[in-house]
């Protein structure tokens, strides 16, 4: 039986969990939280969508971490969100506790997952969660580089008035102020975006991109976006449970030495599969690209080693 445990029923795990039961790949969902009722009312929702989108999977909703025992895939999206005025790295000391409590649970009763880390600020709570749970760092991974490419990808269409599904681009680095823009890696209909977009628009796409999350914030005010984390962290788990598809998508994963970097959580192209990351891929980055992926290495290696701290 394949079992898929989603941590935390608020605004993204809850739409995650829906996805995730759409796509038919896992016998049950199970979603978690600490509010009493919470889990078990929307997965009853979610059920009775069932006949009318056509899917065969259970959602179970619980408050009760033996209901989650032996998950093959655990999604953990428990947590704060954000509020307008708030970075993503204010959440670090209420998520961090969090987290570490949800992964030790998990941990327990689902020894043999993979977890794929959302809570934020996600590269530290993913390298928390790989710390906690003492799993091979190929089976704990963050989603970000997925949202953040969908974001980019929407962002390019929208200028040239193209569908967003003929844009190709990735994002790298962190899930912030380093994330890594590759233009000469974007193609939109199959042609570079250098070749349809001035260097000025470029930057502003970028920029655009690195504040996505804060725009949505700052529409919203009492938390952050939800509907494409929530498919976005969805589609990293088909690409785990459909294994022989071995999709790269853009990954929080523990480097070991590609593109020079080592030993330290960061967005970088990952095929996924069964065992979690089965790769990661080495795109041709020049000089430059490397520096900016260096930076942001450097900057979560820090605040990871801040958390050490914290928790010593
Ligand atoms: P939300 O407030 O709607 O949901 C969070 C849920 O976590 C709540 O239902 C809460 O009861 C639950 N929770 C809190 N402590 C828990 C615990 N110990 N065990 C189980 N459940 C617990 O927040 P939302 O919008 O769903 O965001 C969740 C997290 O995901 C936030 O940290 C947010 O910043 C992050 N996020 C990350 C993204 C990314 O790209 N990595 C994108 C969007 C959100
Ligand atoms: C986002 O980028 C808050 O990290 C979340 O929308």
């Amino acid at each position: 039986m394949t079992k898929v445990t989603v941590v935390g029923a608020g605004n993204v795990g809850s739409n995650a969990a829906r996805r995730i039961a759409e796509s038919n790949l896992a016998d049950e969902v199970v979603m978690i939280d600490i509010v009493e009722g919470l889990p078990q009312g929307l997965a009853l929702d979610i059920n009775q969508s069932a006949p009318v989108v056509g899917f065969d999977t259970t959602v179970r909703g619980t408050n009760d971490y033996a209901d989650t025992a032996g998950s093959e895939v655990v999604v953990i999206t428990a947590g704060r969100p954000r509020t307008p005025g708030m970075s993503r790295m204010d959440l670090l000391d209420v998520n961090s506790d969090i987290v570490g409590g949800v992964t030790r649970q998990i941990a327990d009763h689902s020894p043999g997952a993979v977890l794929i880390v959302v809570s934020n600020p996600l590269d530290e709570m993913t390298y928390l969660a790989a710390v906690v749970s003492g799993f091979p760092k190929e089976r704990v991974m963050g989603m970000a580089g997925v949202l953040d490419s969908a974001r980019l990808r929407f962002f390019i269409a929208e200028k040239l008035g193209v569908a967003p599904t003929s844009v190709e681009a990735i994002t790298l680095g962190s899930h912030g102020d380093q994330m890594v823009a590759l233009p000469r890696h974007a193609t939109v209909g199959g042609k570079p975006l250098p070749e349809l977009v001035g260097e000025d628009d470029l930057e502003a796409l970028f920029t655009r991109t690195k504040g996505a999350g804060g725009e949505i914030v700052g529409y919203l005010k009492k938390g952050s976006a939800f509907y494409a984390p929530a498919v976005s962290s969805a589609a990293m788990v088909t690409a785990i449970l459909s294994d022989d598809a071995g999709e790269v998508l853009p990954t929080c994963a523990w480097t070991t030495g590609q593109y020079g970097i080592s030993d330290v959580y960061l967005g970088v192209p990952a095929r996924l599969g069964r065992g979690g990351v089965t790769e990661i891929v080495e795109l041709d980055l020049n000089p430059d690209e490397i520096a900016h992926l260096m930076e942001a290495a450097e900057a979560i290696r820090s605040k990871c080693q801040e958390l050490d701290e914290r928790r010593a």
